[in-house]
């Protein structure tokens, strides 16, 4: 059946194909269909794993972007997730870079976007979260507005940390997406060392304040030299972060070269990303051997590509493209297999 959603859906801009998905799935959730779009996804509940703290129903999460808004949580959960990730979403609402953004490498199974954190602000998605009836682990990604400077990034991510405390299972801080600019700069040295210690400090006094530990994980690019990732490990180490989430999108084309929308600027996501994702997940348990969970993201189109994050030492995973290609069939099937 969701070979005839594909087509209909791929007849369409990548982007609006994407809101109507959101759309609708956010009518169904409303509505008394919500209990039949469950019955009709008919998703295993999986086996159950503790991570960070938290208890996962399953570990296939949906990952950030998809849902940024987190109009449409109800409607994701229906599709049988371990838990969902919502965002990025930033301290004010902004349109994000100039349309078309989003584009599909059909052939290589991989997507392009450069969208740029398009999201209507932090309060925005607290509300959704607030009325979402969803029961499972959350995650809110937060990020910072474009107009702000490089220098001036940790206000935002303090002001979202502040504001999705009470709200979220685990917090994500987002440095890793190539279409906000500079964003990525707050990976390396000094700039992610100050960053991680004025949200380490500010968890602290937030758990003393709502009397609860909220974990807090941080997403990494995949384009990153050896020097680089061992790095980052060691200043995650330090700060005492609860999770490491690998990858976002990669800038490289390496897997695209000559395909069409191959040269458009942005993150590429997808088969194309899943080989150099794992490495990342593989060289980064070498380096932190369990001290803190890694959640995979990149490529997941099968059971096979799961498992191979799992064994290169991811404890979760997350996908979003191959639900764009495979459809929740994807879902079930991982969350079968998968533990
Ligand atoms: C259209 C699109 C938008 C995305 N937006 C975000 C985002 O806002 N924040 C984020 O952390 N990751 C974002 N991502 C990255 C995904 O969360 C994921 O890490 C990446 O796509 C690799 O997984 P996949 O190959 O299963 O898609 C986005 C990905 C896509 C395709």
């Amino acid at each position: 059946m969701y070979s005839l959603v594909r087509k209909a859906l791929f007849s369409l801009d990548a982007e609006k194909a994407h809101d109507l998905t959101i759309q609708t799935l956010k009518v169904i959730s409303k509505s008394p269909l919500q209990p039949i779009l469950k019955k009709l996804f008919a998703c295993p509940t999986g086996t159950p794993k503790t991570v960070m703290g938290l208890q996962f129903n399953n570990p296939i999460g949906l990952a950030a972007g998809a849902d940024k808004n987190g109009d449409a949580i109800d409607g994701f959960a229906a599709m049988g997730f371990g838990f969902i990730e919502v965002g990025t979403v930033t301290p004010l609402a902004q349109e994000g870079n100039p349309k078309p953004r989003q584009f599909r490498l059909i052939e290589a199974q991989g997507i392009i976007n450069r969208n740029g954190f398009n999201n209507y602000g932090i309060d925005y998605l607290i509300e959704n979260v607030k009325r979402a009836k969803y029961e499972g682990i959350l995650g809110i990604n937060i990020g910072k507005n474009s107009f702000t400077s490089v220098e001036n990034s940790k206000a935002d991510y303090l002001f979202c940390l502040n504001k999705a405390y009470n709200y979220a299972d685990y917090i994500t801080i987002n440095i890793s997406s190539p279409n906000s600019p500079g964003l990525r700069q707050l990976q390396y040295g000094d700039a992610l060392d100050d960053l991680l210690q004025g949200i380490k400090l500010r968890q602290n006094i937030l758990a003393e304040q709502y009397n609860k530990y909220v974990p807090i994980a941080v997403k990494i690019a995949p384009d990153l030299t050896e020097a680089e990732l061992i790095q980052i490990a060691d200043t995650l180490q330090r700060h005492q972060m609860d999770a490491i989430i690998a990858t976002n999108t990669t800038i490289s084309r390496e897997y695209v070269s000559g395909l069409k929308y191959a040269e458009q600027q942005g993150g590429l996501s997808g088969k194309p990303l899943q080989y150099k994702s794992t490495q990342i997940i593989a060289r980064l348990q070498q380096e932190l051997k369990g001290n803190i969970p890694i959640i995979g993201s990149g490529g997941i189109d099968s059971v096979q590509t799961a498992q191979r994050k799992i064994s290169a030492g991811a404890q979760l995973l997350q996908l979003y493209s191959g639900l764009i290609y495979h459809g929740p069939n994807l879902i079930k099937q991982l969350v079968q297999h998968i533990q």
